[in-house]
């Protein structure tokens, strides 16, 4: 059976014409009926009006019109790729079972087939991906519980640790809503009225902040998730993926500058052609575990995005590797039409109370709604790859029931006692955190917006500053000094060298910038002179 056709055998290998003056190499339409003239509309005589019966070309056209489906509203710009999951069995040197019971994490040597989707954060669907940007790093496990997702970015801490900001953030990082233009104003008037972002910050402008591409860079689950395990004890874990053979790479503003004068794909095209060449990008994927209590020792709360967990007291264990290895047969229908939610658990794996986590996990499966479909789940890149049977039914693009074939097609809800499915037995216990406070809207405790963000400083090589400094004065030099006083401000809290050095840099940026002026307007002036002159 030829891929994505209906044609079974038509013909048979050898014997390609048919009856009809079809073989199965002839192009139809979607009803199946032979195309004859895919050049020529119909029109009374060769220079005639068209006529609107004529089918075929409507049919083309009229799916021309819906080839697109709606961007992302973040993350738009993205390549993928399919592969597996490899687990060791273990947790650095323990059990894994004595943290969850997750099955795809079990057994060593087991493998899970997975869907791997990188990404640019701000920019639209064409955009450049040599962008100073996070790279989102999305990774949908088909395990034999069903799907997991484990949807992260390549940074391993974020800008905003409550969900209620995140429209108002990426607002500011998008093109103006009147020009269209980018500005970094935008940008800068947000972060300098978010001090907890100075340490995202600080990673963004240094050369962290431009992976090379998307296999040299690492990954991070960034949210702070919980394991589970048969007896329903629970841990805080944050993921992260390592590259293997392939290394860590970045770029700096200048080598990014130079590839985006002539590529903007460069990411697609290495990741596309390292697979197409056999050159399969590995990564091991590692776990922090932490108890899920307040920490009291610790000067940040553990279930804040905007901190690292250090690695000193929470060290890094391995869990497995993921290695991909085949590239998606076709674009739109894999690497588009992927969806993707933080919401997406197996047994053994559970939120923890980090609320940007909370807030993400609402927002994913109702954007697909939206952007894919209601029945998005159903797309072969998004079923699971084991059964499904639920009581949902119709929607757009309904496209199969998933009755199993003991079922009673007629029965659609639950309980029954004339047929239809039954609630699966719970294995292993419930975890069932208990909760005893007032609700409110209040800000964390512990929010030590700066402390991070100077150890991160301090962590840079000399020339890593160098560039992080730069960077941020190229960017700050065209915004108003408001905002560059609160963002000289916080940089100091992190460290004072740092906020003495963005701050200098400022200045002597500005001060070139207005000579340049007077130079220019000078330059100007003479011409105008000139031209007076020559008359
Ligand atoms: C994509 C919301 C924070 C990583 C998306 C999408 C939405 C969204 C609506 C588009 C999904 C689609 O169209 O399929 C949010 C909200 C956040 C948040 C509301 C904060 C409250 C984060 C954080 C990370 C992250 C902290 C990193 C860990 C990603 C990735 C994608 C994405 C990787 C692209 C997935 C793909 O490749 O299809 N996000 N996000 N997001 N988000 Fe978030």
């Amino acid at each position: 059976k030829h891929h994505g056709t209906n044609v079974e055998g038509v013909g048979g290998p050898n014997d390609d014409r048919l009856g009809t003056g079809e073989s199965n190499n002839t192009l139809t339409n979607r009803q199946g009926h032979p195309v004859t003239d895919n050049q020529n509309i119909r029109t009374v005589g060769n220079r005639g009006p068209s006529t609107l019966e004529n089918y075929d070309f409507i049919e083309k056209i009229s799916h021309f019109d819906r080839e697109r489906v709606p961007e992302r509203v973040v993350h738009a710009r993205g390549a993928g790729a399919h592969g597996y999951f490899e687990a060791y069995g273990k947790v650095g040197d323990e059990p894994i079972s004595k943290y969850t019971r997750a099955k795809l994490f079990q057994e060593a040597g087991k493998r899970t087939p997975v869907f791997v989707r990188f990404s640019t954060v701000a920019g639209a669907m064409e955009s450049p991906e040599t962008a100073r940007d996070p790279r989102g790093f999305a990774v949908k496990f088909y395990t034999e519980d069903g799907n997991w997702d484990l949807v992260g970015n390549n940074l391993k801490i974020f800008f905003i640790r409550d969900a209620m900001k995140f429209p108002d953030m990426i607002h500011a990082f998008k093109p103006d809503p009147v020009s269209n233009l980018s500005n970094p104003e935008r940008m800068f008037d947000f972060l300098s009225n978010t001090p907890e972002a100075t340490h995202m910050v600080t990673f963004l402008f240094s050369p962290w902040g431009i992976p090379a591409n998307y296999r040299q860079m690492q990954g991070s689950g960034v949210n702070t998730y919980k394991w589970v395990n048969r007896e329903g004890e629970a841990v805080l874990v944050k993921y992260h993926w390592e590259p293997l053979k392939q290394g860590i790479k970045n770029l700096t503003q200048k080598e990014a500058n130079e590839i985006q004068a002539t590529n903007v794909s460069h990411a697609t095209q290495d990741l596309y052609e390292a697979i197409e060449r056999g050159d399969y990008p590995e990564w091991e994927l590692c776990v922090q575990i932490m108890s899920d209590d307040y920490h009291p020792e610790l000067d940040f709360d553990p279930l804040d995005d905007t901190k690292l967990w250090p690695t000193d007291k929470f060290p890094f264990l391995k869990v497995g590797k993921m290695v991909l290895n085949k590239n998606p047969e076709n674009y739109f229908n894999e690497v588009e039409q992927a969806a993707f939610g933080t919401g997406v658990l197996v047994d053994g794996l559970d939120f923890s109370d980090d609320k940007m986590l909370q807030g993400r996990t609402f927002s994913y499966s109702d954007t697909q709604r939206y952007r894919v479909g209601s029945n998005y789940l159903q797309l072969p890149i998004n079923a699971p790859k084991k059964r499904t049977a639920t009581n949902q039914r119709g929607g757009q693009m309904s496209y199969y029931v998933d009755v199993p074939p003991s079922g009673n097609p007629h029965i659609n809800y639950e309980p029954s006692t004339i047929g239809g499915l039954q609630e699966a037995e719970q294995v292993g216990k419930i975890h069932q955190p208990h909760y005893n406070d007032k609700l409110v809207r209040e800000k964390i405790d512990r929010p030590n917006d700066f402390g991070q963000a100077g150890e991160t400083y301090r962590s840079f090589e000399e020339w890593e500053r160098e560039e992080l400094i730069s960077n941020l004065v190229d960017n700050l030099k065209v915004c108003r000094p408001e905002i560059q006083n609160k963002m000289f401000e916080y940089f100091t809290n992190a460290d004072p060298e740092y906020g003495r050095r963005v701050k200098e840099g400022v200045a002597k940026a500005m001060e070139m910038m207005k000579d340049a002026s007077h130079t220019s307007s000078a330059a100007a002036d003479k011409a105008v002179d000139k031209a007076e002159k020559m008359g």
